[in-house]
């Protein structure tokens, strides 16, 4: 049985592609696509299966593009419970340019999800057979969808006892948090607006994230800074992390394998510290790989290994 249920509201199939150069006015030759299934919640799942952990992807699908993400996610054996939409599921498009290395991303917009199918996502959440350990909200939000709607999902996940583990931007994830959920994963761009401030040093994230913890919105904050690593904010703890070095190729889906180790050291009752030391670990193994690929499981246990030997000494008490 699945511990896990993730939900994506802005889920999309990922089409992407080589051109030998990208210029304009004339016809690029482009290599045979590639499709993945896109959007946090969904990556996070993927990249949650790849640990060894079964999840439930829980995303609204329509038309054509929706029955390619649906048989994507069947190939990796992910559990789906989709919610069919009027418009279609969004493909969006990326393409690299042979001669640079050079990767453009066109994310095309989202799909609307209206009121209706909003009650069915919450019907399909409240109607699970077994309750899970954790929900994992992640994505951004489709047209159609307020802040208000996720608060309204965390409001019935925490009354049934499940643990919110929020990764999204701007008012969504503010109204989220007011809401308070047991955990975050801001980058620092998103710490900072939530802060209210342009930027963040290392001290004044681990400020901001304290406030959080002190004000009941977190239990507990892992801040994602890039190849700087982490930091992981409790009410006993304030622990920066490096990253390990690694070779970078692709920084996306970076945050979504982050938060897919972070859930999962937490489901098998790793620490905190080990769970973040986890999920930089397979966040860094994420952009060691080309495009849109997410991470090698043999990769990541080599990084947490690593980061386990080399800091597990420096963490304060908060
Ligand atoms: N250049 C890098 N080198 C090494 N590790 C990296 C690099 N970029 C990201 N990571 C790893 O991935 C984790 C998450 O990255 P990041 O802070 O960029 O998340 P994000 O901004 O949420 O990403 P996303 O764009 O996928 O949402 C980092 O904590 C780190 O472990
Ligand atoms: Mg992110």
């Amino acid at each position: 049985m699945a511990r896990i249920v993730t939900l994506t509201l802005n889920p999309a199939v990922d089409k992407s592609t080589t051109a030998d150069h990208i210029i304009p006015d004339q016809k690029l030759r482009c290599a045979t696509p590639k499709f993945e299934p896109g959007g946090g919640g969904i990556n996070v799942s993927r990249a949650l299966k790849r640990l060894g952990a079964d999840s439930i992807a829980v995303f609204p699908v329509g038309g054509p593009t929706g029955v390619l993400l649906q048989e994507l996610l069947a190939l990796e054996e992910i559990e789906q419970h989709p919610v069919h939409t009027v418009s279609r599921t969004r493909e969006n498009f990326i393409v690299v340019d042979a001669s640079s290395g050079q990767q453009y991303r066109f994310g095309m917009p989202g799909m609307l999800l209206d009121v209706e199918e909003q009650q069915q996502i919450l019907t399909v959440l409240k109607g699970l057979t077994e309750i899970p350990e954790f929900l994992v909200i992640s994505g951004s939000l489709p047209p159609g969808v307020e802040p208000e709607f996720l608060v309204r999902i965390v409001r019935a996940a925490k009354a049934l006892g499940i643990k919110v583990v929020i990764d999204t931007s701007g008012p969504a994830l503010h109204q989220v948090l007011n809401e308070g959920v047991y955990l975050a994963k801001p980058n620092v761009g998103e710490l900072s607006k939530m802060a209210g401030v342009d930027e963040l040093d290392n001290e004044a994230v681990a400020q901001a994230a304290h406030t959080l913890v002190r004000d009941g919105k977190c239990e507990i904050v892992v801040t994602s800074l890039g190849p700087q690593g982490a930091c992981v904010v409790t009410k006993d703890l304030v622990d920066h992390i490096p990253a390990p070095a690694v070779k970078k190729r692709s920084t996306v889906g970076a945050g979504d394998s982050m938060v897919a180790g972070l859930v999962y050291g937490l489901l098998t009752g790793l620490g905190v510290r080990e769970t973040v030391r986890l999920g930089i670990a397979c966040g860094s193994a994420a952009t060691m790989n080309p495009g849109t690929e997410l991470f090698h499981k043999a990769d990541a246990e080599k990084l947490y290994k690593w980061l386990l030997q080399n800091t597990m000494t420096a963490a304060t008490a908060a």
